[in-house]
């Protein structure tokens, strides 16, 4: 396996976890390079299900290396509470197989203050982000004057720049938002404290991860979040505050453009999307009930349930492109088992004009309509099936249509939570151990 990187090619939520723990496998160092524990990657292995937040996916293999980037905002008590629910199920975690980059920013206790007083001042306006403090923090990140996790190893920095931040912050919370100030010497103590923990696994992740590449070994790197929430190219303002996809990686880990050899998009057979923000394909009556309850879509960080719809083909494309990919992964097939009619995005419309590929000018994504193609369901459930040939032909059809209409090849469809739950596609190499595109890019096939 060559170095890849992992993205969800949708809003986020779209089985990436079990995926990269399938690929971590085959890698040698698993990668988080960007977001924080606003992500919620789910991994179940025999029956038992992992959920992480911050911790790279290839800690549920043992020797694997897994660090965390400069790109991630960290939050050290999220990070060492899931450290220690780890350990308590018997995952082995050390310095040797954990490793934190020193100038990663840090989440504190006033940024996710200020995440979810800002979203209750916002009211209707509001993001409906999952109040962990990811854009505060990355906010100061961009301001300079944020703490990154070397300074909580550093008393006299530390003191100096919390005194400042902090001052700026607690005008916020009690002359705006009417919230009680934080205490210096409390956040001080908590956070040298908890940054005394997390000493040992820090370092250099940037100067480790290039060696780590240029002596050959195989990366992969674990978007978080998805494509249509990135920061830049998504849907603004209705985003996360990173660069979720191959895009974010060189910064996010410190390693070179090139040390991304392949790109794998994961997108579901459908569509959902928590928090506010346009969702073209959303069905708001019982198919959306139906497909929220088949699929259990509730969110694996804060419970919320989200948002359903039907597959779309204008972003999904969009997201391909815009990373990149050479191959993509089609999740929770089976969730679409018992529908009369399958439907699929192809087309947005406004007014006399119509959409098949996303573009900036477009009006605002809320004004659309979307132009529908249909195609017969089936009934029968498929979670059991391990071979392409086996599952229904309406199934078959289904997903030959969509990956002919992504113009990127499907290596892998995925019909269950359990890591075993995959029926690999015949004829597509992502996982040979030769880099270099799988296939051709073959964009004219529609
Ligand atoms: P934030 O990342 O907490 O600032 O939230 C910004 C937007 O991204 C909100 O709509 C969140 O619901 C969404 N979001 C953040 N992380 C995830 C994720 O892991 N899955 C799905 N949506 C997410």
């Amino acid at each position: 396996m060559p170095s890849v990187c992992v993205f969800g090619a949708q809003w986020g939520d779209e089985g990436k976890g079990k995926i990269i723990d399938r690929m971590a496998r085959d890698a040698e160092v698993v990668v988080r390079y960007q977001g924080g524990a606003n992500a919620g990657h789910t991994v179940v292995v025999g029956g038992e299900k992992y959920v992480l937040h911050l911790v790279p996916s290839g800690i549920l293999h043992p020797g694997k290396i897994n660090a965390i980037g400069a790109g991630v905002a960290l939050d050290p008590l999220a990070l060492l509470g899931e450290i220690e629910g780890l350990e308590q199920r018997g995952v082995v975690i050390g310095a040797s197989n954990l490793r934190v980059a020193a100038n990663a920013h840090v989440i504190f206790e006033h940024h996710k203050r200020i995440d979810q007083a800002g979203e209750r001042w916002r009211g209707v306006g509001r993001i409906g982000t999952t109040g962990r403090g990811i854009g505060p923090c990355y906010a100061d990140k961009a301001s300079r004057t944020g703490l990154r996790v070397a300074d909580l190893l550093d008393p006299v920095r530390c003191r100096e720049r919390l005194r400042a931040a902090l001052a700026e912050k607690n005008a916020l919370l009690t002359q705006v938002h009417g919230e009680q100030a934080l205490d210096l010497e409390q956040s001080l103590e908590r956070y040298s404290t908890l940054g005394k923990r997390l000493q040992s696994y820090v370092g250099d992740v940037g100067a480790e991860l290039r060696g780590l590449w240029r002596a050959g070994r195989k990366i992969l790197f674990e978007g978080a979040q998805g494509a249509m929430l990135d920061l830049d190219h998504g849907t603004y303002p209705f985003v996360t505050s990173s660069n979720t996809g191959a895009n974010g990686i060189s910064s996010g880990a410190g390693v070179p453009p090139r040390a991304i050899e392949r790109v794998l998009g994961i997108a579901k057979a459908y569509c959902t999307r928590v928090g506010e923000g346009p969702f073209p394909s959303e069905e708001l009556g019982p198919i959306g009930e139906k497909i929220r309850s088949q699929g259990n879509e509730y969110g694996a960080t804060t419970g919320r349930p989200r948002r359903c719809g039907w597959l779309d083909l204008v972003a999904l494309r969009y997201a391909l492109d815009l990373n990149g990919a050479d191959g993509w992964i089609m999740t929770n097939l089976d969730v679409l088992s018992g529908f009369d009619t399958v439907k699929v995005g192809v087309a947005y419309r406004a007014g006399n004009s119509r959409w098949t590929e996303f573009s900036s000018e477009m009006p605002s994504l809320e004004q659309v309509q979307v132009e529908w193609q249909e195609f017969p369901g089936w009934r029968e459930p498929i979670d059991h099936l391990r071979r392409f040939e086996d599952l229904p032909q309406a199934a078959r059809d289904y997903v030959e249509w969509v990956e002919r209409a992504s113009e990127v090849p499907i290596v892998m469809l995925s019909i269950g939570p359990d890591r075993d739950q995959v029926i690999p596609r015949a004829g597509h190499g992502l996982f040979a151990s030769q880099p270099g595109p799988v296939v051709a890019p073959g964009r004219a096939l529609v």
